[in-house]
């Protein structure tokens, strides 16, 4: 393990041969600390004192803005240049050749399958499909107006109850079962989620489909003996699931690291994910998106929405993102991806008024100048409400294309040597040692 020493000694130095001279001004003393892949170690910040008792120097990152919390070698994102890429590869050529099963293998392995482990992984995740009827009628007592957000996370978390092998956290065959049935389950419970709020009858799992026909099909079918799901929504959907597979350290992913470093099952770890997607800071800006297109209406009245968030009153939802700094990659996928919808299901005029808006702010100063580009939402809700999708079922998609990139962390996690659970350090800024006071005198 690497730590600081203090100047004058032999000075630790990172594995990149790299160090950092830090002066603490209170004593006039000053440190070398090794640098490693860019960072120091906040641990390395501790040994810089004013004094034998004091507790030492701490790092203040709110929101962790500026602090890496882990080493991961699953998805790699350059903002600045709007790249992403899944174990090395770039989401573009995933996104045209690759299918959502065969992504998640990508993430969960570290390397695209041969046809045959494909084909083995598919298998599994497809006789894995259907849950436990006490399942499904838990989800039945929910109330008939039921978040399916709120649905979909409590049925995930209570799955923990239906396979307590998952507490076996150290044993490879019980991490193995378990992600097969994590991603196998989500959309027949997030499928069941949606039926129930409509309250129609929940549609069983029909295995000779694909990943996503069979989704549709749990989704959508109603009378006739067979669902056949159009192959372009199928495509569609698919790669929407391949584009929200996987993040790196976003909010949601952060959480089931947290709990999960806990040595928690992957259950409850990718139930607090869910919990932490629900917030509209996460999940929910495409829903604003659309919200927002309803508001603008027509394409005559974008140039005085464009003023209004020039002078502050508005906000372009859809756009800018704290990590990309030019067009996120995904934004240009799914911008096809909803023209090749709209061939299906018919033109949304809300498109149309989109497609100005982004040209409009691609070319006006105030959005070049603060870097501010189409994100991932700006055009997804367009495709989910051209599925016939209610906008509480959007963080429910976004859930069941993540859930491939939780657990891929989770694992990632659960043999890191690093690993310790996850406990940070706070600013007390409360009174002290107070003497209490009875009742009856306050
Ligand atoms: N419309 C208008 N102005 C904006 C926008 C926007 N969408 N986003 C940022 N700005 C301005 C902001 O006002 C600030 O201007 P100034 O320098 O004059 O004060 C400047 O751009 C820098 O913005 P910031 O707020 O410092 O950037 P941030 O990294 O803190 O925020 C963001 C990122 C995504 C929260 C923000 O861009 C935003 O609110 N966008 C709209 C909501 C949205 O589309 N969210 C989806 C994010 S992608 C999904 C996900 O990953 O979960």
């Amino acid at each position: 393990m690497s730590s600081g020493t203090e100047q004058g000694e032999a000075g630790a130095v990172g594995a990149d041969g790299q160090t950092l001279t830090v002066t603490d001004n209170r004593t006039g003393r000053s440190y070398e600390l090794p640098i490693t892949d860019g960072t120091i170690r906040g641990i390395d910040l501790r040994q810089i004192k004013v004094s034998e008792d004091d507790f030492g120097l701490m790092s203040y990152d709110p929101a962790f803005m500026n602090t890496a919390s882990c080493r991961s070698a699953i998805t790699f994102i350059d903002g600045d240049k709007g790249i992403l890429e899944y174990r090395g590869y770039p989401i573009e050529q995933l996104a045209e050749h690759s299918s959502y099963l065969e992504v998640a293998y990508l993430l969960i392995h570290g390397e695209l399958p041969s046809r045959e482990q494909l084909d083995a992984w598919s298998h599994e995740i497809t006789i894995h499909t259907f849950v436990h009827e006490n399942v499904k009628r838990f989800m039945q007592g929910f109330r008939h107006d039921a978040h399916p957000m709120g649905m979909l996370l409590g049925a995930v978390g209570a799955l923990s109850t239906f396979y307590p092998d998952a507490k076996e956290i150290r044993d490879p065959l019980s991490r193995h079962i378990q992600t097969i049935r994590l991603i196998a389950k989500l959309p027949t419970l997030a499928a069941f989620s949606f039926r129930h709020m409509r309250g129609q009858p929940y549609v069983y799992p029909v295995n000779d489909l694909s990943y996503a026909g069979n989704f549709l099909s749990m989704m959508y079918k109603m009378t006739e003996l067979r669902y056949e799901p159009d192959p372009r929504l199928e495509r569609a959907l698919d790669i929407l699931f391949i584009l929200h597979a996987d993040h790196e350290q976003n909010c949601s992913t952060s959480a089931v690291r947290s709990v999960g470093s806990s040595g928690v099952d992957p259950y409850s770890a990718v139930a607090a994910g869910i919990g932490a997607l629900y917030g509209p800071l996460h999940g929910g800006a495409n829903e604003a998106v659309l919200r927002m297109l309803r508001r603008i209406e027509s394409r005559e009245n974008i140039p005085a929405f464009i003023a209004g968030v020039k002078n502050g009153t508005e906000l372009l939802m859809g756009f800018g993102h704290r990590v990309y700094k030019n067009y996120d990659p995904r934004a240009k996928i799914i911008k096809k991806a909803t023209e090749d919808v709209f061939e299906v299901t018919g033109r949304n005029p809300l498109l149309d008024i989109a497609v100005e808006l982004e040209q409009i702010a691609l070319e006006d100063e105030y959005f070049v100048s603060r870097r501010l580009y189409p994100n991932v939402d700006f055009y997804s809700g367009l495709i989910y409400e051209a599925l016939g999708l209610p906008v509480e079922m959007f963080p429910v998609m976004f859930a069941i294309g993540r859930t491939s990139g939780w657990i891929a962390q989770w694992l990632e996690m659960v043999d890191d040597p690093d690993l310790k659970i996850a406990r940070p350090r706070q600013i007390y800024t409360g009174p002290r040692t107070r003497r209490y006071v009875d009742i009856a005198d306050r």
